[in-house]
């Protein structure tokens, strides 16, 4: 079957184009003027509307197997869909953890039972992500782990680290790194400064996780190996990042919109929607990650997906879950904060999203060109809603996002030229 996608406003690498758009037999065909086609055919109009790359998320948490009361794979795919995502890589904090083929294997199964995005999975860097033992990287990356990754914690054991990164560089899967000395965090819950004081929450230092992701980049360099550091939230951390990348080392970086967007002036310590890890900073950090955006610092936006149940977020704040629920507000949040406010431009915006992830991770897409898998995503920039998580499709409705304005609705999301999304406004 046929898709033609017409009258919309396409975003390429590098420039935006008024142009049709056909797909068939899940590839892009034609990108032109007017294409007319003769035969049966499915059309969207987008006229208005703009076509660009179905996003890579390439950090999420599906939460399938072990914790389907905050996700599962098919809420986690119809949640990701909605938010104009084509595919996601998830992480390994299951129950079992991810750490043997066997588990990569049936997340890819249900995957592809739910039909909607495409999903790949992350294995873990070490055995029940214990820190101590490294997980089967061979036998997961013949299964279809994309990368490995301890998220949720850190590897304490720099030791480990480094066979980590030699094993799997070894079978051409990069270490994702969750950067954050948990010894130096010390049960803090939110950054620590004026107003972790002010609310009588324990802090956490910038240094916790800007000394993990120097002991990364430290071993990228030492061992000429690349790797990628997750959900930058300091400006120390950019910097670091900057400098190791003027020297040559291979290191790549992403954020999410919480680290671009939020200062910790919004803790008031009763709402734990706020809590994340790392958390979120200050004014200085923000712009720092802002401007890591621009210089090319920072590779990548992701959405570090976490969905909790009400009864994990609905406690004291010391106890709440750590984690946003984000798939579903990425590119409005994005679009309204980084390209309409004139800080990025949209395709700039959508290598962030979409080019950067697939070239990080070497999976297909990323990029709307003839012959590329047919993964796109139409969107009206014009259209302004407001956030509510209780609206979410995805089982995790914390946001710390409620009430905010945003502009760049997803009307559509196709998958290997099929209609997996459509907007129902
Ligand atoms: O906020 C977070 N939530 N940070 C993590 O590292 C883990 C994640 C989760 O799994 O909920
Ligand atoms: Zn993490
Ligand atoms: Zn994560």
């Amino acid at each position: 079957m046929k898709l033609l996608i017409k009258n919309g406003t396409v975003v390429l690498k590098d420039r935006e184009v008024k142009a049709d758009l056909l797909a068939e037999d899940g590839k892009i065909i034609k990108i032109a003027d007017k294409i007319s086609v003769k035969d049966k055919c499915e059309v969207i109009d987008a006229e208005g509307k703009h076509v660009v790359a179905g996003i890579i998320d390439m950090h999420v948490h599906l939460r399938e197997p072990g914790f389907e009361g905050k996700e599962d794979i098919l809420s986690g795919c119809r949640a990701a869909v909605a938010g104009g995502v084509t595919q996601v890589c998830c992480m390994p904090n299951t129950n079992p953890v991810c750490d043997n083929a066997v588990v990569v294997s049936y997340i890819k199964t249900r995957a592809q039972q739910a039909g909607l995005c495409k999903v790949n999975p992350i294995g873990a860097i070490t055995r029940g992500q214990n820190g101590e033992e490294l997980a089967d990287i061979g036998k997961m990356k013949e299964a279809g782990a994309v990368a490995i990754s301890d998220d949720g914690k850190p590897v304490d054991n720099s030791y480990i680290m480094r066979l980590a990164m030699e094993y799997a560089d070894g079978f051409g899967l990069k270490c994702l790194c969750h950067c954050e000395d948990k010894n130096l965090v010390n049960g803090g819950v939110v950054n620590e400064g004026y107003n972790s004081t002010l609310c009588g929450l324990k802090g956490s230092l910038r240094a916790a996780e800007d000394i993990m992701i120097s002991r990364d980049i430290a071993l990228s360099e030492s061992l000429d190996i690349p790797v990628h550091i997750c959900h930058v939230s300091t400006y120390s951390g950019v910097a670091l990042i900057k400098s190791a990348k003027s020297r040559g080392v291979k290191v790549t970086a992403e954020t999410c919109p919480h680290y671009f967007i939020l200062t910790d002036d919004i803790i008031t310590g009763y709402d734990a929607n706020t809590k994340v890890n790392p958390p979120v900073r200050e004014r200085r950090d923000v712009e720092a990650i802002i401007r890591g955006l621009q210089d090319g610092t920072l590779d990548c936006i992701v959405t570090d997906h976490a969905p909790h149940s009400l009864k994990d977020k609905q406690v004291e704040y010391n106890l709440a879950a750590f984690g946003i629920s984000g798939i579903e507000t990425s590119f409005a949040l994005s679009y309204t904060y980084l390209v309409k406010s004139g800080l990025l431009t949209l395709p700039q915006l959508m290598q962030k999203m979409s080019f950067a992830p697939a070239e990080i991770l070497s999976v297909e897409g990323g990029e709307l060109k003839e012959g590329a898998p047919a993964d796109i995503t139409v969107v009206d920039l014009s259209k302004k809603y407001v956030i509510d998580g209780n609206k979410f499709i995805s089982k995790g409705k914390n946001t710390p996002f409620n009430g905010y304005e945003v502009y760049g609705a997803v009307e559509y999301t196709v998958v290997d030229g099929d209609i997996k999304y459509k907007s129902k406004a």
